[in-house]
């Protein structure tokens, strides 16, 4: 694995560093304005910089193996460097002091799980340009040009969720996040429970056009609507008239958004489960952004009696489950649904 030194001829500057997250309630509810309940987990993504003294930005990802370079101004181009270099251009307008960089990335977060490994890059690269130019920018602001530089630069018109748990959760708590006022509270997991995060093994597949596919659809539902956003409809009986699938798309927005503040007010694990049962239910049936694998996976989870819910997350398409099970149990329960999973074929992971 070649060193920061090897590569641009001198030690780093300094380190930064940001997790992957993993969504326990609230899908598809960012981008409406609505309420989202992510956790940070352990994986990380390190990044490396120093200055670059000769007007080249050079960026090596030890994943994709490659050295990259670009220079500020030129167009951005795709994969992995297009987030790093969609950065910098964030930035460049408001902070002249900005130079270009040498960056070395290592990334623990799985790529294509739906665990945000995109997001948890873009605000290591943030972090790591805050304190080298010593910018004055907060860990909202390091979110918002977070999202900004993955909607113009990636082209996913994401909400502000995964930003913002990479730049404020820990694996400590949930963070409820009001995605309207981003107005947040950092809140424990239901007493006696712990986290579960399965692969399912399958690629998130068109992810990028199916995502902006269901976002155009509430646009279209809160326009017809007469409403800013979905947040604004409390109850999903005024979405009768609308016609399919735009009705099934709000009856989804609208009961996730209320599973969340149910979650947060009383959050026994029993609850807790049973609301995450129901959220992957609406996924698959209502916001139809589930496949098979992940319905069978879920499904595996839901049945063992250690468990107390089970759903796919993140924006779905294929990627990852998440799943609250009995503390201690986890284990237990990761080799028994993970068997069964492959006696049915399938090639899953588990990831936390
Ligand atoms: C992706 C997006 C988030 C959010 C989720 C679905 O992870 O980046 O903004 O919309 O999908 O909840």
């Amino acid at each position: 694995m070649p060193e920061f030194a090897d590569l641009f001829g001198g030690p780093p500057a300094l380190e930064a560093s940001a997790p992957g997250r993993v969504n326990l309630l609230g899908e598809h509810t960012d981008y409406n304005d609505g309420f989202v309940l992510p956790t940070a987990i352990p994986q990380r993504t390190r990044v490396q910089l120093g200055r670059s003294l000769d007007g080249w930005n050079r960026f090596y990802s030890v994943h994709f193996d490659g050295l990259a370079s670009y220079r500020a101004g030129e167009a951005v181009p795709p994969g992995y460097v297009g987030y790093v270099a969609g950065c910098l251009e964030m930035l460049r307008d408001n902070w002249p002091v900005l130079g270009p960089v040498n960056l070395l990335i290592r990334s623990e977060v799985p790529i294509g799980a739906g665990l945000s490994s995109s997001a948890a890059l873009e605000v290591a690269v943030l972090r790591g340009l805050r304190a080298l130019f010593g910018l004055s920018l907060d860990d909202v602001a390091i979110a918002q040009l977070a999202q900004q530089a993955e909607i113009r630069y990636a082209g996913v018109r994401c909400g502000i969720m995964d930003q913002m748990a990479a730049s404020l959760a820990d694996t400590g708590h949930m963070l409820f996040l009001d995605t309207r006022s981003l107005e947040r509270r950092l809140l424990p997991l239901p007493e006696g429970s712990e986290l579960i995060v399965l692969d399912s093994g399958v690629p998130r597949r068109l992810a990028g056009s199916a995502y902006n596919r269901r976002r155009e659809e509430c646009e279209e539902a809160s326009r017809r609507l007469g409403v800013a956003s979905l947040r604004e409809v409390g109850d999903e009986g005024r979405a009768g008239a609308l016609p399919e699938p735009l009705r099934r798309r709000v009856r989804h927005v609208v009961g996730e958004n209320r599973r969340v503040l149910r979650a947060v007010a009383t959050a026994s694990a029993e609850e807790f489960g049973a609301l995450m049962n129901a959220s992957h239910a609406s996924l698959r049936d209502d916001f139809e952004v589930s496949v098979p694998e992940l319905d069978t996976l879920v499904g595996l989870l839901q049945r063992h009696p250690a468990v107390y819910g089970a759903r796919l997350t993140g924006a779905g398409f294929g990627g990852a489950c998440v799943a609250l099970a009995r503390a201690g149990l986890g284990q237990e329960v990761k080799t028994a649904v993970l068997t069964a999973y492959a006696a049915q074929g399938h090639q899953g992971r588990a990831l936390v």
